[in-house]
């Protein structure tokens, strides 16, 4: 095992009740009524704050994948969320250390938009915003964006690489130190030190500036979460973070080795992009008991939802052909989904698991890794992935809340602390500094002094 002298990183996901597992919300003692509760969010973040947990994510999409079956939306409790970008600016109110960052994708918004929006973020948060540009992969979203169809696969990639660029051009509007404020010779705002963006691409044209200060850490954190060609490309030159779904430590070594292999490509470094997989965990006092918790989840796992969930993240593929108790047979990518198909018929293959068991195994967690067992044997896997360098650390998926969320805070960060895999204080004001990661040069002062 490589010997690592940095410590590990940790996400929270955050999306609506239930969390990460379909059925979390029904546990009696889970919260079932958080989605639009404010004091909720605030609660929960103060939590990961008492864990020097790097950062909250808000997980997004735009529609409801599965209103037209109203079996599946009746026992959804991803039905009722607020939207995240005012979730987070709310808590930047409320917070002092925690990082707030959220999806917001590139299809459905505009880059103007998303600049001044993440950029005020980080000025309201003291430097703690971070973004998680998605594509969008929900065919059924386009239909709320005056389009008819969903954008090809390929070429929602290329405009999020035309997106990303403007994005963190607009950022640069202002080089650092411009606003003067001298009220004796009346100068505000030092204009040599003002760009004008005027980018013409394929897809957008964006004059800019943007009439905003550059953001306290010159780029709020970039975040991608595809695995697919494209998005292993996009991240590899522009991401501060990648989010990702691993359900081995070997394919996460791969996925690993390959992203962090592309970034010298770019004038990059390793150390510039921290890999974070999915990590579902269900921890116990006992083995016996973290088992016991997963197996009282499992069994309140609605099929239906859990079978239309499964289609939807294949991408909308129709799986009632095929016998509820059988195999899945081999799928390809398609526009909406390259990666998951082949992803999850790999899993299924491996774990022996009938299209019934796939579905159970993905409303719990997913195709992410899955841990269960007590803290100290979570610590050891932990441990293991980050060591083998097969992560940089986890984007923590809570099965219910507040109690999963509660155990690994309270009984998992405390077993990593002691192995000193996890910081004890918070390093840094910003998320950037938390994550390790350098405040980015102005782009513009960079090319006129090169
Ligand atoms: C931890 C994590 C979080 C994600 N969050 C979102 C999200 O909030 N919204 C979304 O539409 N997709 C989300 N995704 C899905 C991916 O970003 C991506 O859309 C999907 O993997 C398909 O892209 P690909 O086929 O290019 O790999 C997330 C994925 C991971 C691993």
């Amino acid at each position: 095992m490589a010997d690592r002298n940095e410590q590990l990183k940790f996400a929270v996901f955050m999306s609506g009740d239930s969390n990460y597992h379909l059925a979390g919300w029904r546990l009696p003692e889970a919260h079932a009524d958080s989605g639009l509760k404010f004091e909720r969010w605030a609660e929960f973040a103060k939590t990961m704050e008492r864990g020097k947990l790097d950062m909250l994510f808000i997980a997004d999409s735009i529609g409801l994948a599965d209103a037209d079956d109203p079996v599946a939306t009746s026992q959804n409790p991803q039905t009722d969320r607020l939207e995240p970008f005012t979730i987070l600016s709310a808590l930047a109110a409320v917070t002092k250390h925690i990082g707030l960052a959220a999806t917001a994708h590139t299809n459905y918004n505009e880059p103007f938009h998303i600049a001044r929006k993440f950029a005020s973020l980080d000025h309201i948060s003291g430097g703690r915003a971070g973004w998680n540009f998605v594509t969008g992969a929900n065919a059924q979203d386009a239909l709320n964006f005056s389009q008819d169809e969903h954008t090809a696969h390929g070429d929602r990639y290329d405009k999020a690489e035309e997106f990303a660029d403007i994005v963190k051009g607009l950022w640069d509007s202002f080089e650092d130190g411009a606003f003067t404020r001298n009220k004796e010779t009346g100068q505000y705002v030092d204009a040599s030190k003002l760009h004008v963006l005027n980018y013409k691409g394929k897809f957008y044209q964006v004059k800019g500036p943007l009439g905003m200060a550059r953001p306290p850490q010159g780029h709020p954190v970039l975040i991608q979460a595809g695995k697919s060609e494209p998005a292993k490309e996009i991240s590899a030159r522009v991401a501060d973070a990648v989010f990702t779904s691993q359900s081995t430590m070997e394919d996460a070594k791969v996925f690993y080795d390959d992203v962090k292999g592309r970034l010298a490509k770019f004038g990059r470094t390793p150390d510039q992009l921290k890999i974070m997989p999915g990590c579902v965990v269900f921890t116990g006092r006992t083995a016996e008991e973290a088992e016991e918790k997963y197996q009282r989840l499992d069994s309140l796992i609605s099929q239906p939802a859990a079978l239309r969930l499964l289609q939807e993240r294949m991408g909308g593929v129709d799986l009632s052909p095929y016998p509820f108790d059988g195999p899945l047979p081999d799928f390809e990518g398609n526009k909406n989904r390259m990666s998951n198909p082949p992803a999850l018929a790999k899993l299924a293959r491996r774990e022996g698991l009938t299209i019934r068991g796939l579905a159970l195994r993905f409303a719990a967690a997913r195709g992410h890794l899955m841990l269960r067992g007590t803290p100290s044997m979570i610590a050891d896997q932990m441990e293991h992935w980050f060591k083998s360098g097969a992560c940089d650390g986890f984007i923590f998926m809570p099965v219910y809340l507040p109690g999963a969320l509660d155990d690994f805070v309270d009984q998992v960060i405390p077993e990593l602390q002691r192995r000193g895999l996890f910081r004890k204080e918070y390093e840094g004001k910003t998320l950037r500094e938390n994550l390790g990661l350098a405040r980015p040069p102005n782009g513009f002062t960079v090319a006129k002094t090169s």
